[in-house]
């Protein structure tokens, strides 16, 4: 069985004192519920992850990061390595999101290098996949999908798959408030788990968390949750408010 996991990507808003409230409130109000069977992990900008790491110590809460260099060390000036992160307390990185793509041109090959430096650093990786409308349009995203997932898992092993979640966020579901349907998100995690029959096996296929992004919220989470392949949600906008994520992480309660 999957691991159900959630996790909070707060991509590049807080301030350290905004965060700190932020963080407190929602691991407050998860302490006092009945420990439920989902991971929870928080995806905070870089300079704050040795902070949050220790803040969490001793609580089941995890730290990711929400990107690494490609490389493993050396004259790379403004990056930070996947080892620094291992360094300061971070268990998860997150790879691969649609808008590191664009905005920065994460090409497959980049994205693959950067699975790689996490796993040999020690990290586990949330790799991100999803296509835009565009693609979608052209009813060619179940094609594009498994183009990236090969692109980057191509040297992947059946071991080192076992340290990797895949996160399904289709482009146009990202910040829009227009989530994918329960049904188009499940034909789409169906999908990747049958690539991962193919490529890593049955076991991996059924071992391998896949998580679905884009738009969730308190309201659609319980339903996508529901769907028999979504093993739980990559939640951006929704993340920064202490109650909503909480009610999110509770959907699995
Ligand atoms: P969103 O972002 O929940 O704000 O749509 C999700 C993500 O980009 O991880």
């Amino acid at each position: 069985m999957p691991q159900k996991i959630v996790t909070a990507n707060w991509k590049m808003n807080l301030t350290l004192p905004e965060a700190n409230t932020l963080i407190s409130e929602v691991t407050n109000i998860l302490k006092d519920e009945k420990r439920n069977s989902a991971e929870v992990i928080f995806a905070v900008p870089f300079v704050y992850v040795q902070y949050f790491s220790s803040f969490l110590k001793g609580q089941p809460f995890a730290i990711a990061a929400q990107n690494c260099s490609e490389y493993e060390k050396g004259a790379y000036t403004g990056e930070i390595s996947a080892q620094m992160l291992a360094s300061v307390g971070a268990t998860w990185v997150i790879v691969g999101h649609s808008e590191r793509r664009l905005y920065y041109h994460e090409t497959y090959r980049i994205v693959g290098e950067k699975i790689q430096r996490a796993l040999e650093a020690g990290l586990k990786v949330i790799f991100c996949c999803g296509e835009t409308l565009e693609i979608r349009d052209k009813n060619e995203h179940f094609e594009f999908v498994k183009n990236q997932l090969e692109g980057s898992l191509a040297e992947i092993t059946a071991e080192q798959m076992k340290n990797i979640v895949i996160a399904y966020e289709p482009v146009w579901a990202i910040g829009t408030g227009k989530n994918a349907t329960p049904e188009q998100a499940q034909e789409m995690h169906a999908v990747i788990r049958n690539y991962l029959k193919q490529k890593f096996g049955s076991q991996i296929a059924q071992d391998t968390s896949i998580l679905y992004g884009g738009s969730v919220n308190a309201q659609n989470a319980k339903t996508l949750f529901a769907c028999q392949d979504v093993d739980g949600g990559l939640v951006g906008g929704a993340s920064l408010k202490s109650r909503e994520f909480a009610e999110i992480v509770k959907s699995y309660n």
